[in-house]
């Protein structure tokens, strides 16, 4: 893939992230923010990942951040916004960067939820756009989800898979857009019944975890589900079906076990109690915990 010019609207958490992972594939990077502290300390924050990961350092040295939108976006090849999540600012914010980006620049949200259809409707050229799904950290999780809305043409879909391909992430095609995408309607299937299990009173919070990290856990990363059902069968897959799915969760709305946590202010780390009680230090214990894992995870890819 040739140097591109590529445009970061927003440089929170996700934006630094993003930006980081296409400076160091030799893109020269923009980024924007509305929030003048966020760009101060946007090529820091940068600077402070490629170091602990060890990193090319010279990379931050082609992130410009900048004040100015049209700025950002006016020589972009490619767009992506990573804004908070709100429909109105998104969408307001892509008519905006429309008017002053050239007819062939892609243009992508990094949305966690929101449909990438009602986020690009306002478009005039719609078949530019489309969503690009990151993980967090960008720069640990590999996988970016690439979402095609019924206007998006294969063009625009095919050059944001390499462009991300060559940058060292693993892009997948979504070719509907559905809620949730691919990956957040599977983690919240799991969730469903993981709640619904300890709402139920068959086990507590801490033993639903346990389970996952010390049973199907250890092989998800290299064993996926359907890998799994044909590694299996699918005839035993069916049989077991047959047993449990009625018995499975399937309510169409949320847990009333989880909207009574979040009514009575039991928020999770946030409050230091959700489904468990959490101590600062465990929460930096289990922070750090994951964070030493994607690193182990990257440098074995690598
Ligand atoms: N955090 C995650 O794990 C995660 C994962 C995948 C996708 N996302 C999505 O990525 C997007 C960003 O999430 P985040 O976690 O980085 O949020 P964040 O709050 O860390 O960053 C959002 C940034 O947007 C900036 N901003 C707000 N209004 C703006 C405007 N009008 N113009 C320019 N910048 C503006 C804020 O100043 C901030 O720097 C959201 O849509 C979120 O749903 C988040």
């Amino acid at each position: 893939m040739a140097k591109a010019r590529i445009a970061v609207i927003g440089a929170g958490l996700m934006g630094h992230g993003i930006a980081q992972v296409f400076a160091l594939a030799g893109h020269d990077v923009a980024i924007y923010d509305s929030v003048m502290a966020n760009l101060d300390t946007v090529r820091t924050r940068i600077l402070t990942n490629f170091k602990d990961l060890g990193d090319d350092q010279s990379a931050v040295e082609r992130v410009q951040p900048t004040a100015n939108l049209a700025a950002a976006v006016r020589d972009a090849d490619y767009v992506v916004e990573a804004v908070l999540e709100d429909l109105a600012l998104k969408q307001k914010l892509f008519v905006e960067i429309e008017r002053h980006v050239r007819p062939e620049t892609i243009l992508a949200s990094n949305t966690s939820v929101i449909p990438i259809t009602r986020i690009m409707e306002g478009l005039c050229d719609r078949s530019r756009a489309l969503g690009t799904h990151w993980w967090n950290p960008p720069y640990l999780v590999p996988l970016v989800e690439v979402i095609g809305t019924q206007w998006t043409s294969s063009k625009t879909t095919d050059w944001t898979i390499a462009l991300h391909k060559a940058a060292g992430k693993m892009p997948v095609h979504v070719k509907k857009d559905v809620p949730g995408f691919v990956g957040n309607r599977l983690q919240h299937a799991l969730w469903r019944e993981a709640i619904a299990l300890v709402e139920h009173g068959i086990c507590d919070a801490e033993t639903v975890d346990t389970v996952i990290k010390a049973s199907f856990g250890r092989r998800l990363a290299v064993l996926g589900p359907l890998e799994n059902a044909d590694l299996v069968g699918t005839d035993l897959t069916l049989a077991i079906h047959q047993t449990v799915l009625a018995d499975i969760e399937h309510r169409p709305g949320p847990s009333p076990y989880l909207e009574a946590l979040v009514a009575n202010g039991k928020l999770g780390f946030k409050s230091g109690e959700g489904f468990r009680t959490w101590s600062a230090d465990a929460q930096a214990a289990l922070r750090g915990k994951v964070l030493q894992h994607l690193k182990k995870a990257r440098a074995s890819d690598a």
